[in-house]
């Protein structure tokens, strides 16, 4: 009589023995998907690497698209060509505070979930209509700092202490002599990240040409089994990179914001007419960077936008360091980035963008294709 009532109990939805409960709740985890998708999301080392066992046992391709979340049409562009080349596509979506430095803007950083996770619904979907792909979306991977840095989180200082991946000198260069700390937590992330995951292929954009270079160079010097893949930079009709940051930017600085890219492609122009002299290509952009100012310096505070050049930058492809000639069996890149200081005057009722529109660091590039 005792045990037949336990069990029907136990039976009800209104009481579990504590142990059976918390098998559920394992369960439950280890079967969260995207709503009203089979898009599994995983948040630990040990889920994933149940999930990616089998795959290696059926030869399923699987590629990795590393983000920060806060997708856009970039981030987009990228999963779609994972999806034509692999099985099984996992998009990890961490915000690596590691490579964001002391300063900068790790508190602000948009973080958008329940939207991204309807942006991967839906892609999701377009990918399974499309007879093109190879695959689809088969994962999130969403973990917390405590798991991908099991040893306790190192810091976001120069001189912090833990494992690190530390790529010199191209680190230093370029975003790394403004963000000294930037590469090192980006080699370091997507090393864990390759490591738990085990791609066949990673995608990266070209939005983030050192970055690219970086994880290139990391993937060959590790003798790491995987292809990077780099995905061009998806643009808005006006030419501005999409970017998770321009959410920062509010009307007035979006509207100036174009003048990176117009600067770098006034360079690119003279390579096109077969100049190879870094002054010259170089003086092109500038000029495009100088006479905006102006421009803007005219207008009185309640309207203009104001710009500092951090650099604007002609290397080699594969060194990232400046070169003085643009050898043209090599190519070049030209790269820049400009901060877009917070508008003066705010007006009422003005769009000053997310977070009340901090100092916003934009950066673009443009490839020179080698001619010969
Ligand atoms: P995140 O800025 O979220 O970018 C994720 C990937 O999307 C990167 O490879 C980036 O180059 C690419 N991407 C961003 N904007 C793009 C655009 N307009 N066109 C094409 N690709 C674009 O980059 C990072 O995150 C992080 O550093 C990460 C690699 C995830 C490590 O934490």
């Amino acid at each position: 009589m005792i045990s037949l009532t336990i069990r029907r109990l136990a039976g009800s939805r209104a009481w579990k023995p504590p142990l059976a409960r918390s098998m559920v709740l394992v369960r439950r985890q280890a079967r969260e998907t995207i709503p009203s998708t089979p898009i599994k999301v995983l948040r630990t080392v040990d889920a994933v690497r149940k999930w990616r066992k089998p795959q290696v046992l059926d030869h399923r391709i699987v590629s990795l698209v590393p983000t920060m979340g806060a997708l856009h049409e970039g981030h987009i562009s990228l999963i779609r060509a994972a999806a034509r080349e692999s099985h099984q596509v996992v998009v990890s979506i961490y915000v690596n505070p590691a490579q964001f430095g002391i300063k900068e803007d790790l508190a602000s950083y948009p973080v958008t979930w329940d939207n991204d996770c309807k942006i991967l619904a839906k892609l999701d979907r377009e990918l399974a209509d499309d007879g093109g792909n190879l695959g689809r979306i088969s994962a999130v991977f969403a973990p917390t700092t405590n798991e991908i840095y099991p040893s306790g989180f190192p810091g976001q200082e120069v001189n912090s202490k833990g494992s690190f991946v530390v790529m010199t000198p191209i680190s230093e260069l370029l975003e790394g002599r403004t963000r000294p700390t930037f590469f090192r937590g980006v080699a370091t992330v997507c090393l864990k990240l390759f490591n738990i995951v085990q791609p066949e292929k990673v995608y990266f954009g070209q939005k983030d040409v050192q970055q690219t270079v970086v994880i290139r160079n990391m993937v060959r010097d590790f003798m790491l089994p995987i292809d990077v893949v780099v995905g061009q930079t998806s643009r808005e009709p006006d030419g501005l990179a999409l970017s998770s940051r321009n959410v920062y930017l509010g009307e007035r600085r979006r509207n100036v914001a174009t003048v990176l890219n117009r600067a770098l492609k006034a360079a690119e122009e003279q390579y096109h007419n077969g100049v190879l002299d870094r002054d010259t290509i170089l003086k092109a952009a500038n000029s495009v960077i100088a006479d905006t100012l102006n421009e803007q310096m005219a207008l009185g505070p309640e309207q203009r936008v104001k710009y500092e050049v951090d650099y604007i930058s002609l290397a080699d492809p594969s060194t990232m360091q400046e070169v003085t000639n643009v050898d043209p069996k090599v190519g070049g890149i030209l790269s820049g980035a400009v901060k877009m200081l917070p508008v003066e005057a705010p007006q009422p009722g003005e769009d000053l963008g997310h977070s009340d529109g901090p100092a916003v660091r934009l950066i673009d590039n443009i490839v020179l294709e080698p001619s010969a």
